[in-house]
């Protein structure tokens, strides 16, 4: 039995453009899915989530959709869930050259589902690093995100960047442009985040925002222009990890991520509950605030030094938790071998 976990990320800059090879930067947050996963002697999977934000649910299965019982969870939650499951273990028995190996599967996770801050990714990036792990095949971070980023490219239908599962697996700030991954150096960055308690699609906003960039080019330029905006967040961060982080430099990344939040609303990605909790935390003295990840609902981010953000999003209806998140300096790892 081998115990793995990953963090969770918020993006500071350049979701959904990401997708369409612009650079994108998420930074990893101290918030884990912890995932166990043990040999069996069959073919079988069996994924226990008792912990997943809504009703847990344990699963059993052979690998076939139809095969799966009923249980008492939202159908399209599990179907998700299972699916993300059921590719990282696709993925797994692939780098361990064994198509018919079993696991039992435990997923533990202080991420809420959904919600914009990687969850899919952190847990399908464990899952892979436990699962291998448990058969006695260690894989470099490297590894784990190339082969998660395809467990979520297969689970997500297509729509999926590289940007979460390189996050998750690597820790720390990063860098995704197309195919090109890497770590940055960053601050200790004052991130605060707010969750509406809901959560998006991120299949279905990725969709319409390609739909969108098909029929107008303004979506295509708005896509260019978000771009543009991480490329000169992207040299603050770099001034910011050499010569500190100055009042200054946080309001121009601020200014940067209320930009990027404009931007991202054009695109029809915000909601009301998110555009209500980036107001919120504008009132509460942010620096700046934006949506993080797909949006339509889960989380908005934030940056603070003081407790100011906090405390205005608690004070808002819109928003059901408010918390402080570290930026998460390790990716993956193990937590018990
Ligand atoms: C979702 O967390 C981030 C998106 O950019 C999709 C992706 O990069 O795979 C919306």
């Amino acid at each position: 039995m081998t115990t793995s976990s990953a963090p969770g990320k918020v993006y500071l800059f350049g979701e959904h453009a990401v997708v369409y090879g612009e650079p994108a930067v998420p930074c990893a947050v101290e918030r884990r899915a912890r995932v166990t996963a043990e040999p069996r002697d069959d073919d079988r999977v069996r994924v226990d989530a008792g912990d997943l934000t809504l009703d847990g649910f344990t699963v059993t299965w052979g690998g076939d959709v139809d095969e799966r019982p009923d249980v008492d969870a939202p159908p399209k939650l599990v179907a998700a869930a299972t699916r993300y499951v059921d590719e990282a273990v696709q993925q797994t028995r692939a780098a361990i050259d064994d198509e018919t190996q079993g696991f039992d599967i435990t997923v533990e996770s202080d991420i809420p589902l959904g919600a914009g801050i990687g969850s899919s990714a952190a847990v399908v990036v464990a899952a892979i690093d436990a699962a291998t792990r448990s058969v006695g095949v260690e894989l470099a971070p490297e590894t784990v995100a190339e082969r998660a980023f395809q467990a979520e490219y297969a689970a997500q239908d297509g729509q999926a960047s590289r940007a979460d599962t390189f996050c998750s697996a690597m820790g720390g700030a990063v860098r995704v442009e197309g195919d090109d991954t890497r770590t940055l150096d960053a601050p200790p960055l004052p991130f605060v985040i707010g969750y509406d308690g809901g959560a998006g699609e991120t299949g279905e906003l990725v969709a319409s925002v390609r739909d969108l960039r098909e029929r107008h080019s303004f979506a295509a330029d708005t896509v260019e222009a978000i771009g543009e905006l991480t490329r000169t967040g992207e040299e603050l961060l770099a001034a910011a990890a050499d010569g500190g982080l100055s009042t200054d430099r946080l309001d121009r990344l601020g200014e940067l991520m209320d930009v990027d939040h404009g931007l991202l609303s054009a695109l029809g990605v915000s909601a009301r509950s998110l555009d209500a909790m980036v107001w919120a935390a504008r009132d509460g003295g942010a620096h700046g605030a934006k949506l993080t990840g797909a949006g339509g609902g889960g989380c908005v981010v934030a940056l603070d030094r003081t407790d100011g953000t906090e405390r205005s999003l608690s004070l808002t209806p819109e928003c059901e938790q408010a918390f402080r998140a570290e930026l998460a300096t390790e990716g993956v790892r193990v937590e018990s071998p």
